[in-house]
């Protein structure tokens, strides 16, 4: 696929319902890989909801679902993932929650549509899926006390105080959801592309999880970056060029080969458009600056610049996160650190006008 020409042209902040996307087989085929997922544990972990699962969060399984990996602890269950799933990650998570918070808020606009008690008297419920530390699914199980909130991920949620309408399951996505068909009224996925090996599929199998009026909420990001015209600045080895664009475009290369579909942050509005099931589609863009490099001293580049701040101490966490991935990859240990040390420097001088792009999209199912 021409990353360039997918990006170039179709950046407006907030589309619903005008947006175009390239929803081809060939783009979706590019990053399928031999690469297999395996279950948690063993298949009688995948309880059948609404039932209790039937994992415990116990140091001991927590142990026997993460192995070490260049330095990091890494998931012991799937071949696609190598992103760290360690204590210094679930911190990194706990910080990227507050600054996705500051971006878009917590839940999209239709969410209390979704969630509004019918007469059925049904118990609404709430799937968070790849909830790494579980800050999303801790919020919502608070403020929607009355509803039954389920977090699946391939190691458990480490939470102590876990909330009595809360659980966590262990699962491999890739693994499919018909367990859950017919369960739940909001689906949440958050940034999981690194690890799904066929996100379009999953959409599909999302339609089927929500109940009528259900609600699917999705964010990702494509592993690109923007200038200041909102044009991919293309990965270059050129002496004098950025080091960003390079070091995110090795992870591109490597989840890629690993299966992971990171091309689904700019496909997904596509994708969920195809699904006769879904209504009111909505997509939005945030822009967000990869750090405070925005000149001026008016109220709305101030507050960029403050979230320009965040992000710039989130990718210096991430560029620890990437380097299991990276030096599984075949890099060398001197070329990755030659990277890291670049990104550093570029993002504490805070001179390159770079953007990174988050993108969400959310629905209603009919
Ligand atoms: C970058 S973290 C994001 C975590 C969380 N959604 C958030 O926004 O804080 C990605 C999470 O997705 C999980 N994940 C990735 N692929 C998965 C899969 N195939 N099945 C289950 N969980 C998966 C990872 O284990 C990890 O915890």
């Amino acid at each position: 696929m021409d990353a360039l020409s997918d990006y170039s042209d179709h950046w407006d902040d907030s589309m619903s319902d005008s947006s175009q996307s390239d929803h081809s087989d060939a783009s979706m085929g590019t990053y399928r890989s031999e690469a297999s997922s395996r279950t948690s544990v063993d298949m009688s972990v995948r309880s059948a909801s609404p039932a209790r699962s039937v994992v415990s969060v116990t140091d001991s399984v927590r142990a026997q679902a993460i192995r070490e990996e260049h330095g990091r602890g890494v998931n012991n269950y799937s071949d696609v993932y190598l992103l760290p799933a360690d204590d210094d990650e679930v911190n990194r998570l706990n910080h990227q929650h507050i600054l996705m918070t500051k971006i878009m808020g917590k839940y999209p606009p239709p969410i209390l549509e979704a969630m509004r008690q019918d007469d059925h008297g049904e118990t609404k419920a709430i799937l968070d899926l790849g909830c790494g530390g579980g800050n999303w699914i801790m919020d919502a199980a608070h403020d929607f006390p009355e509803a039954s909130c389920v977090a699946v991920d391939l190691v458990p949620m480490q939470i102590l105080d876990m909330p009595p309408n809360c659980r966590s399951e262990v699962d491999d996505i890739n693994l499919g959801l018909e367990h859950f068909y017919g369960d739940f009224n909001v689906v949440h996925m958050r940034l999981i592309n690194t690890g799904i090996k066929d996100y379009a599929g999953l959409i599909v199998h999302i339609s089927r999880v929500l109940r009528p009026g259900g609600l699917i909420d999705m964010l990702e990001f494509g592993y690109k970056i923007f200038d200041n015209n909102r044009q991919i600045v293309p990965p270059s080895e050129a002496p004098g060029s950025t080091w960003l664009p390079r070091w995110f475009d090795k992870i591109y290369i490597a989840v890629g080969r690993r299966g992971g579909c990171l091309d689904s942050a700019s496909h997904m509005y596509g994708w969920v458009k195809d699904i006769p099931a879904f209504t009111d589609v909505t997509y939005r863009g945030f822009w967000t600056p990869t750090s405070p490099w925005l000149k001026g001293h008016d109220p709305e580049t101030k507050h960029q610049n403050d979230l320009g701040r965040l992000m710039r101490d989130d990718i210096k966490e991430f560029l620890k996160s990437g380097r299991p991935l990276l030096l599984a990859s075949g890099l060398s240990v001197a070329y990755v650190d030659e990277l890291e040390n670049g990104c550093r420097q570029e993002l504490d001088e805070a001179k390159a006008p770079h953007y990174i792009v988050l993108e969400q999209v959310y629905a209603r199912r009919r």
